[in-house]
């Protein structure tokens, strides 16, 4: 057979298992919303999740796809060895086929081994497979049935044995699980093979000798209380690693020899000027490190792209800081070993979107977009590295003379906190000078960082108690807003050190958060108890309402109501904001697209792409468009159809959401907005009566936010603004042009300062000339005293400093201001005095004069002031300070 390429490869694939009769499907997103165990894809099955469980029916019984995974965080985390060796990565597709409830051991064993063996033409003499050998604490015996299959087609010798740790797999904590077989290949020479025998080196790490396919038996659902729960149906799940499948039938060595990889190293190459040496190892020095960052950028630039075009921006916390972590990986990478100091990612976008443009087209549709956003990542980054690497360079060179060579934990999270260093970045640095960190101490900086700015995200739940197990959940709120259900399962939550319950129905019309739609309010009415329900969520697909309280009994009908009025001002702005989303397409351009969206009953805010702030004039244009439409009351039509057909129609595809293969879609005029959308809308636009922009803002490089009102909260901001305006122009005695009036004032109170000022300078000055003529010699110091008419303490001030007593000799001045009946005074002294110990400008004022003018002040022992209320005896406050001469 001729070598194929590896899209041929993925092909294959996926017919092999369409003449199988599964259902070809595209690749759910990497990022995950509405599941908080999970924050990206990280196996072809999470998709599948609720079929699995039994929350949700399938469409399809059998159904294959190649999926974009990622797993650099929780249960599943291969970052270290990426680019370090040659068979792991971030971002990696999982090739799968799926049975829900149809097929099981014997067809997906068979269909595994016809794929491998017959069509990719494997050897079968390099194939090995384990299975599970049972469990006794777990209750689990061997897998009998799948020994029994693979006898079939292989020799026993070659059918090995694993533990729950290789053969047993687990969605995470909690969820699916089961036992499965793995298909290893020993890529090995054949000398290698018959020195050392292949079986003795599966599972073991050896970087020829891999596991290319594991097959899962899906039949437990593993609880929070850490037992197996049997599903109600037994399912397939299967994994093949497709980098890991190229390279074997590519025949080579590493999986950056295939064509997966080669085009984004050889771009690497060009760019940088130096060469990959794939035949470097650790052992050959400077050289390695070259190679391993060639491959690092290879492999996370894939990470980087396709979890931005999949909706997540990369930030400082949950899956942005993911991103963050992989692509400063990447710079320092680059920055250290390739000695390529500008930004070199991002020019990588373009190659990777071609590659993939016929599997995961999401990317090409937004390739400045993201580009964009790794570059300023990079900018970003960049400016801190060289700091922080010069920073890390002084730790090590003391850390390394020390006998633990262990790098302490404030010094990681300084790294962290100040030069944005990832611990894992961290720790790369220290292992490449053969040091360690104090992960310890480094986690108990970072929550004490985070008690100092708390903010409790994560929901501690308990276990569910299940009232009925095979239930459906189902949303019936298009159509209704009140029904009568049954309560299936419940469970009692933690958030924020609140408590609260979770509730399921069999049926809801409640809508439950998503999409950017906040979830509905209302309240159960069980007998003649009501239960208010104050959110709504969704966790994979399970709606899921929240109360303060249980209801007395579980036996009884419950009658759901959703608070009609609020979802009704949710309906407004969510269709306001599909009229906006297209208003901007229009008035901007087609690049504009959704990165963020939240529509609720008070607003709605809308976060897209777009790469300037918005002039005045096109806020208005949109605004205006937008209120067009309102008036024209165009009806809201609102189908389902294939997800292809949708996008024909020229319907917008929201990528980061998970759709089903039949899509809902919202049309607002055929010509004007067709969007994809599981929210709740109006009925037709006129509902919305009036549309009003409140602010436009940038959120992140090349992403604006929009926020907005609509309807009844669109007239309440109007007559606000109106309030405000009416009351200013009531303040100005209402005159014909407000602008003018105000721009008079505005000129009026400048020329007002500018008098003021004069006048204080006027003043100051003929207070100076007199104050010169009055000075008195008393014991050898000149003193200069007088008291002055219709001054504040600012004129006393300006006097004192154009006497400029600071610079004399042995001089005090005494000035007192009298206006409106108060005093103000000021006591200064020539800095030559500033050590005598009788003269002290603070205590003259605080001991000698604040009693004598009923008031107080103080300041420097050369500079002081006062204020009081009582003028009466200023004179007094004169002999005062002469005696104290
Ligand atoms: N879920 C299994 C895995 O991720 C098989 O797809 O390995």
């Amino acid at each position: 057979m001729t070598m194929l390429n590896s899209a041929e490869i993925r092909q294959t694939f996926l017919d092999f298992f369409k003449s199988k009769e599964h259902q070809i499907l595209p690749s759910a997103p990497i990022v995950i919303k509405n599941d908080p165990t999970l924050l990206f894809t990280n196996a072809g099955m999470n998709q599948f999740k609720d079929y699995f469980l039994g929350n949700k029916k399938s469409p399809y019984t059998r159904v294959a796809d190649t999926q974009k995974c990622l797993r650099v965080s929780g249960k599943h985390n291969d970052l270290e060895e990426v680019g370090v060796d040659t068979y792991h990565h971030t971002m990696f597709e999982m090739l799968g086929n799926w049975s829900f409830g149809d097929y099981f051991k014997k067809e997906a064993i068979a269909w595994s081994w016809e794929l491998l063996t017959e069509v990719y033409k494997i050897d079968k003499n390099k194939l090995y497979v384990t299975v599970f050998e049972g469990d006794e604490k777990e209750q689990l015996s061997k897998d009998e049935e799948a020994i029994y299959e693979w006898k079939n087609f292989i020799a026993e010798e070659r059918i090995l044995f694993g533990s729950k740790k290789d053969n047993f797999w687990e969605m995470g904590d909690t969820g699916p699980c089961g036992p499965c077989t793995e298909i290893h290949i020993d890529c090995r020479t054949e000398e290698e093979r018959i020195a050392v025998d292949g079986k003795t080196l599966v599972n073991k790490d050896h970087p020829q000798v891999i596991e290319i396919w594991n097959v899962v038996f899906i039949q437990f659902n593993r609880l929070k209380d850490g037992s197996l729960e049997p599903l109600p149906a037994k399912h397939v799940d299967t994994g093949m690693g497709f980098e890991r499948l190229v390279r074997v039938l590519q025949g080579k060595q590493s999986n950056y020899d295939t064509d997966v990889f080669t085009g984004t190293i050889a771009a690497t190459e060009k760019i940088t000027g130096k060469k990959y040496d794939a035949s470097s190892s650790a052992s050959t020095g400077g050289s390695w490190r070259e190679a391993v960052a060639f491959r690092v950028i290879a492999d996370h630039i894939r990470a980087i792209s396709f979890t931005i075009s999949d909706g997540q921006l990369p930030s400082n916390t949950g899956a942005g800081y993911v991103i963050r972590r992989i692509l400063r990986r990447a710079v320092r990478y680059y920055y250290s070993h390739l000695n390529y100091k500008q930004p070199l990612l991002f020019q990588f976008v373009t190659v990777i979107s071609k590659q993939f443009e016929n599997v995961f087209p999401e990317l090409e549709h937004q390739i400045d977009f993201v580009s964009k956003v790794i570059m300023e990542e990079e900018e970003g980054f960049l400016r801190t590295l060289e700091k922080g690497l010069k920073k890390i360079d002084e730790i090590i060179s003391v850390v390394s003379k020390q006998p633990g060579k262990r790098m302490n934990g404030t010094e990681v999270f300084e790294l962290y906190d100040t030069y944005g260093f990832p611990v894992d970045l961290t720790r790369l640095i220290a292992t490449e000078n053969n040091l360690t960190v104090d992960e310890e101490g480094f986690k108990k900086e970072m929550e004490q960082q985070k008690k100092r700015s708390r903010v409790a995200t994560a929901i501690d739940a308990e276990d569910w108690v299940v009232l009925d197990t095979f239930a459906l959940n189902e949303f019936v709120g298009y159509d209704s807003l009140e029904i009568k259900s049954k309560i299936v399962k419940y469970r009692k939550v933690k958030a924020k050190g609140k408590e609260a319950y979770q509730i399921v129905l069999e049926a809801s019309p409640f809508y439950a958060e998503s999409g950017g739609q906040v979830g509905d309010t209302g309240e159960f009415k069980i007998g003649d108890k009501t239960l208010q329900i104050f959110d709504t969520k969704k966790e994979n697909e399970l709606i899921i309402h929240f109360a303060d309280k249980l209801p007395d009994s579980f036996a009884e009908e419950v009658i759901a109501k959703v608070d009609t009025e609020r979802r009704k001002a949710i309906a407004v702005h969510h269709s306001a904001t599909h009229l906006l989303h297209a208003a901007l397409r229009k008035v901007l351009g087609t690049h504009v697209t959704q990165k963020g969206s939240l529509v609720s009953n008070e607003h709605l805010r809308f976060d897209f792409s777009h790469f300037a702030k918005l002039t005045a004039e096109e806020i208005a244009t949109v605004e205006a468009m937008v209120n067009e439409k309102i008036r024209e009351n165009i009806p809201v039509t609102i189908t389902k159809m294939p997800k292809e057909d949708a996008l024909k129609k020229g319907a917008m595809a929201l990528f980061g959401e998970k759709y089903g293969d039949v899509v809902r879609v919202v049309i607002i005029d055929p010509n004007y907005s067709v969007e994809l959308c599981g929210g709740t809308h109006v009925y037709n636009t006129g509902e919305l009566g009036f549309f009003k922009i409140k602010h436009e803002t940038a959120i992140a490089a090349g992403v604006r936010r929009i926020e907005a009102v609509s309807g009844k909260q669109a007239e309440e901001y109007v007559t606000v603004q109106f309030e405000t305006l009416h009351a200013i122009k009531e303040a100005l005695k209402s005159p014909k042009d407000i602008l003018k009036a105000i721009e008079k004032l505005q000129e009026d109170s400048k020329q007002f300062i500018k008098t003021t000022e004069e006048l204080k300078r006027q003043q100051s000055s003929g207070s100076v000339d007199r104050l010169i003529l009055k000075k008195e010699n008393i014991n050898g110091y000149g003193f200069y005293h007088d008291i002055i008419l219709n001054v504040d303490i600012d004129v006393l001030k300006l006097i004192a400093s154009e006497l400029e007593i600071k610079n004399a000799k042995k001089e005090i001045a005494l000035l007192l201001g009298k206006k409106d009946g108060k005093v103000s005074i000021v006591v200064a002294l020539s800095n030559d005095l500033k050590d005598s110990e009788k003269l002290d400008a603070n205590k003259i004022i605080k001991e000698h004069i604040a009693p004598l003018i009923k008031g107080g002040g103080g300041g420097q022992k050369t500079f002081a002031t006062a204020g009081g209320q009582d003028a009466s005896n200023l004179q007094q406050v004169i002999e005062k300070v002469k005696s104290l001469l």
